[in-house]
């Protein structure tokens, strides 16, 4: 079947457009359309046959039931039954809008539509494009999210084009949504009424219209600390190719966790997907890094969730790590959709931040000339198992200098380089407890304590290590006892590779 695209400007509504659409509709056909939540894919919510096909172009189990959208308010009388008081107090607050109420069905309404059930899902969208599609169909359009069932919900034209081209008769392309997650469900033949599907209306905000509303406890995933085993399939709905992974802590623990994991995937030469946010996309320099929004605004966050999860089909990742957001406010529909998306697949990151016993490495020499920027440039090409913020720095520092023109040389010919080099002096900055501090004599490491106090985190390199090779002072000499000190320098600082790696080993 060719499927029909027609661009349609909400703000100025082309009335023939419509008319086609719904003429598709009223004949039993498929039209996909706008509305401020994702697009559906619209058909006769009064004709069987017309579900049946929903189902079909979805490929979505026909147990699941659709919801019905309506244009306006006295419209509900015709399809639902016992409607309970609070409901126009409901509308009159969310309605036109992203709220979907559950009643008891009417006789109008076919068990092909309601997936079996004697209830019936009702919305009155916003959206001008789909007010007036529901109109000029009839009054009742059944409209599941427009997607292959199990992929995330289209949130522009192009999304349902790639799920369903070919599949259904006609789709309008009204540009992209406005909230970009479905509408928050609601039921109300419960007492008090009770939310199956968070979204853009929220709990606090039900219950300052009329009051207390209970929510579906298996809404929010089990308070699993176990580190993921084989994805959960069955729990996956929202779903990327790839695997997602929600990461779960503080933010600052959440970044550290991703940052290690995503050094440690590229160390394998297997880059991971990263979801972050502008806050904290600069912190992070391996893997492929998409910015699904601001923190400070999180109905941005909410926008882009479902696009970048298509954009991450195209990438080539097996694994997408993700921040995680307060449940709160849409918070709590933004975490569900993650979690869904996860099948519920987490990682604590203190679980792995615990392991990074030190995140800096700063060696101690006497004038950050030599010995120091050498021991640093060795550490900064060795395998490690943890991504370090590796320094030198000198304990008499007037003023900075370039490096030892003797120390670069030996660097050189060993295709290393001190060319970026610039003498420091230490300072408290580097005295942190994430720092290890390693001096190349203990002359170094005496006058840091005896400036400082005791601490835990300073230690010659042959003491850190165990291995008392003397580290020689080259300087004053010729070349060749530059030499004789990058060769020492280099195998202790391999050994200091190794303890390195293990310190993790042994947190694990
Ligand atoms: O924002 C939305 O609600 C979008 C747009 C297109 O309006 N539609 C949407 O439909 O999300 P869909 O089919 O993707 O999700 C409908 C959800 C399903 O989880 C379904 O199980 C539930 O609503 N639902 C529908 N009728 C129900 C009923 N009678 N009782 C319980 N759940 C129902
Ligand atoms: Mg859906």
């Amino acid at each position: 079947m060719e499927t029909k695209i027609r661009k349609i400007d909400k703000n100025q509504i082309d009335e023939k457009v419509i008319e086609e659409a719904g003429a598709l509709l009223r004949e039993g056909k498929l039209v996909a359309f706008p509305t401020e939540t994702v697009y559906g894919l619209g058909a006769d919510a009064l004709q069987e046959e017309a579900a049946r096909k929903t189902y079909e172009a979805k490929g979505r189990p026909s147990d699941n039931p659709l919801i019905v959208h309506i244009a306006d308010y006295e419209q509900l009388k015709k399809i639902a039954v016992n409607i309970p008081p609070e409901t126009d107090i409901l509308a009159a607050h969310f309605w036109p809008g992203p709220l979907t109420m559950i009643f008891e069905k009417s006789a109008l309404v076919p068990y092909g539509t309601t997936g079996g059930l004697d209830t019936v899902a009702v919305r009155m969208p916003v959206d001008p494009v789909a007010q007036a599609l529901i109109r000029a169909a009839g009054g009742f359009v059944s409209a599941p999210s427009a997607n292959t069932s199990g992929r995330p919900s289209p949130t522009t034209a192009r999304h349902v084009e790639e799920d369903l081209s070919g599949k259904i008769d006609m789709i309008l392309d009204g540009g992209t949504v406005d909230i970009g997650l479905e509408s928050t469900i609601l039921d109300m033949t419960v007492s008090p009424p009770m939310i199956l599907r968070p979204g853009a209306i929220t709990a606090e905000m039900f219950e300052k219209v009329i009051g207390q509303v209970d929510v579906d406890k298996t809404l929010l995933s089990e308070e699993s600390t176990q580190a993921p085993k084989a994805p959960g399939m069955k729990y996956r709905h929202y779903a990327p190719k790839a695997k997602l992974i929600m990461v779960e802590g503080d933010l600052r623990e959440e970044i550290l966790a991703i940052r290690q994991i995503s050094y440690e995937a590229d160390r394998k030469g297997k880059p991971i997907g990263i979801i972050a946010t502008s806050e904290t996309l600069p912190f992070y320099n391996h893997g492929i890094v998409k910015n699904i929004g601001t923190r400070e605004n999180e109905k941005t966050i909410a926008r882009n969730l479902y696009s970048i999860l298509r954009e991450f089909d195209e990438e080539n990742v097996d694994t997408i790590y993700s921040e995680s957001f307060a449940v709160q406010g849409i918070g709590s529909a933004i975490m569900n959709r993650l979690e869904k998306a996860a099948g519920h697949l987490r990682i604590p990151a203190s679980e792995i931040v615990k392991l990074q016993k030190y995140r800096r490495v700063t060696f101690v020499s006497g004038t950050d000339s030599a010995r120091g920027p050498m021991a640093a440039e060795l550490l900064r090409h060795c395998d490690l198992k943890q991504e370090y913020v590796i320094n030198s720095r000198g304990i008499v520092v007037l003023f900075p200098e370039p490096a030892n023109q003797k120390a670069e040389a030996i660097m050189k010919s060993a295709r290393m380089t001190l060319a970026d080099h610039s003498s420091l002096q230490f300072d408290d900055e580097d005295i942190k407890e994430d720092t290890l501090v390693l001096t190349i004599d203990e002359s170094q490491k005496e006058k840091i304590l005896s400036e400082y106090g005791s601490r835990d985190n300073v230690f010659t390199l042959n003491e850190f290590i165990g291995d008392d090779t003397a580290i020689p002072d080259p300087y004053g000499k010729p070349l060749t006892a530059y030499g004789e000190c990058l060769e020492v320098l280099d195998k202790l600082i391999k050994k200091l590779a190794d303890k390195l790696n293990s310190l993790m080993e042994e947190e694990k």
